[in-house]
């Protein structure tokens, strides 16, 4: 506590004793202190308090400088010829091929690593070569990316069935009985596949991971997008190994954005069939003989020139993390995640109404670090989450709103039905995140978004204090003004321009 503070000093630091002890583990990630304070210190030089690490993580400023280092010392061509500008850059794409393998605890042995743009790239890549055939499933929890929901379309043009497991409330985990039946429907003889996130994009819910063995007894391939798991987690694939795991790097470090990697294992891989080929995919191609031969291996699904020069940062980025420790990163994430889920449940109207809404586990277990939320007026009325956003922006807090290409998960956080969702597709080509919205208001008063804090690699107490203390300032209040205009809190309508 500081001598001479101001009461606000003292309070601020009275919180933060209070948050040691109740999280003393807190105290062994002090690295991260230091890392923020010079790595990331361009977070506190511009007051900025980041929250939005499942959109994607912060990268440090040594990353950016070795990787920078290593393109200004070298001469790289387009790899994968046998000119020596081109061997050099093979060699780092491989490299860092074998290194993303050996951080996920496997090797080419087991699984091959096929580098994308992102998790999306990937998950198309598993849609479109998917052996699906009329009679086989594709089961996906309705907790998902939309880019997972996607591969719905590719298992329908085959001709094969869809089926969505549902999810408990409040928690919004799996319902493991429903999803047991769901499992005990694949015939074994066809070709199945069940997806699910290791970690939800939305409430942040960890589903088991045990899961993956379990489906692929009863005769499913499993998908384990593993996007919003990894940036915070360690991913073991010699003791969980699902068919294909999916990861965006730029969510685990920050930099490089534009690459991605598919894991799939050699059993599974050798089922897959590319519905085309294309430059950088094939040993051989004839135009006369209308015919083309795939290269072996992880070439044949990676179309076109790779994203080489940035391919290395993947690696530097990986080493980045190991410096710190996973484990430290996930110990810090459920301190600050913990302290902030008790702190927004327990905020209250003077009248003794909730203020917040928290769609996912009240808690830390099996959750990691993504908090999503509503919030309400004394009268209990929703606040409209755009307006919030806009409030949050205005402090220097970087959050997400809306449904975060998670539309099954909102669904049924927010109540909506299946009516609600076909009335709404009613409004045409002019449907979207407003006019849904404004519709659902219609039908009832529900929301249809929300607001996302996601905590990550080096937030830290004081970023969540500040969440919070923003959060608290919606105490009774029913305006709320963004520069010179006030707003009708729920309604949005505009009060008072004073611009
Ligand atoms: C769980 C999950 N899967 C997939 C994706 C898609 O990632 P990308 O946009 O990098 O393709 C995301 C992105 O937010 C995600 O959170």
């Amino acid at each position: 506590m500081t001598k001479s503070g101001s009461r606000e000093t003292m309070h601020v630091d009275a919180a933060y004793i209070r948050f040691l002890e109740q999280y003393p583990s807190y105290a062994n990630t002090t690295l991260l202190d230091t890392l923020r304070a010079t790595e990331y210190r361009r977070l506190d030089e511009q007051g900025q308090v980041y929250l939005d690490y499942t959109g994607g993580s912060l990268c440090a400023a040594s990353q950016l400088e070795k990787h920078f280092h290593l393109l200004r010392s070298g001469v790289f061509g387009n790899p994968h010829s046998a000119n020596p500008t081109s061997v050099a850059m093979t060699e780092h794409v491989e490299r860092a091929r074998h290194y993303v393998l050996n951080y996920f605890n496997t090797s080419a042995d087991d699984y091959v690593l096929i580098f994308t743009q992102n998790a999306s790239g990937a998950l198309k890549l598993i849609g479109e070569s998917f052996p699906f055939v009329p009679g086989s499933r594709y089961l996906l929890s309705f907790d998902n990316h939309n880019s997972v929901n996607g591969i719905r379309e590719f298992a329908r043009a085959k001709g094969a069935g869809v089926a969505y497991a549902p999810l408990v409330m409040p928690g919004l985990q799996l319902d493991l009985a429903r999803l047991e039946t769901l499992l005990d429907e694949a015939d074994p003889a066809l070709e199945n596949l069940f997806a699910f996130p290791a970690q939800s994009n939305f409430s942040g819910v960890k589903h088991p991971l045990g899961l993956v063995a379990k489906a692929q007894s009863k005769g499913w391939r499993v998908l384990l997008d593993a996007a919003a798991f990894v940036p915070t987690n360690s991913l073991d694939l010699k003791s969980v190994q699902p068919d294909f795991a999916t990861i965006s790097f730029y969510k685990m470090f920050g930099y490089p954005t534009g690459i991605g990697a598919l894991l799939v294992r050699r059993p599974a891989f050798a089922k897959l069939r590319r519905p085309w080929f294309a430059g950088g995919t094939v040993n051989f191609a004839s135009v006369q003989g209308q015919a083309h031969m795939l290269s072996p291996n992880e070439a044949s699904f990676e179309d076109g020139t790779l994203n080489y020069l940035s391919i290395p940062a993947v690696e530097i980025g990986l080493r980045h993390l190991q410096s710190i420790g996973i484990d430290k990163i996930a110990e810090r994430v459920r301190c600050l995640t913990g302290w902030l889920l008790d702190e927004l449940l327990t905020l209250r109207h003077i009248n003794g109404r909730a203020m917040v809404r928290i769609y996912g586990p009240a808690n830390t277990v099996e959750r990691g670090g993504t908090v999503t939320l509503n919030l309400y007026d004394p009268e209990g009325r929703l606040l409209d989450y755009r307006r919030v956003e806009e409030l949050a922006g205005a402090k220097g807090i970087s959050l997400r709103t809306g449904c975060f290409c998670n539309p099954g998960a909102g669904e049924i956080a927010e109540g909506l039905t299946e009516e609600d969702m076909r009335a709404a597709f009613t409004i045409g080509a002019d449907i979207n995140l407003a006019s849904f919205t404004r519709m659902m208001k219609e039908r009832g008063h529900k929301s249809a978004g929300a607001i996302r804090a996601s905590i990550g690699l080096v937030t830290n107490f004081n970023d969540i204090r500040r969440f919070r203390d923003f959060i608290a300032d919606f105490r009774d209040q029913t305006r709320l003004t963004i520069g010179d205009v006030t707003f009708d809190i729920e309604s949005c309508r505009i009060i008072r321009d004073g611009s």
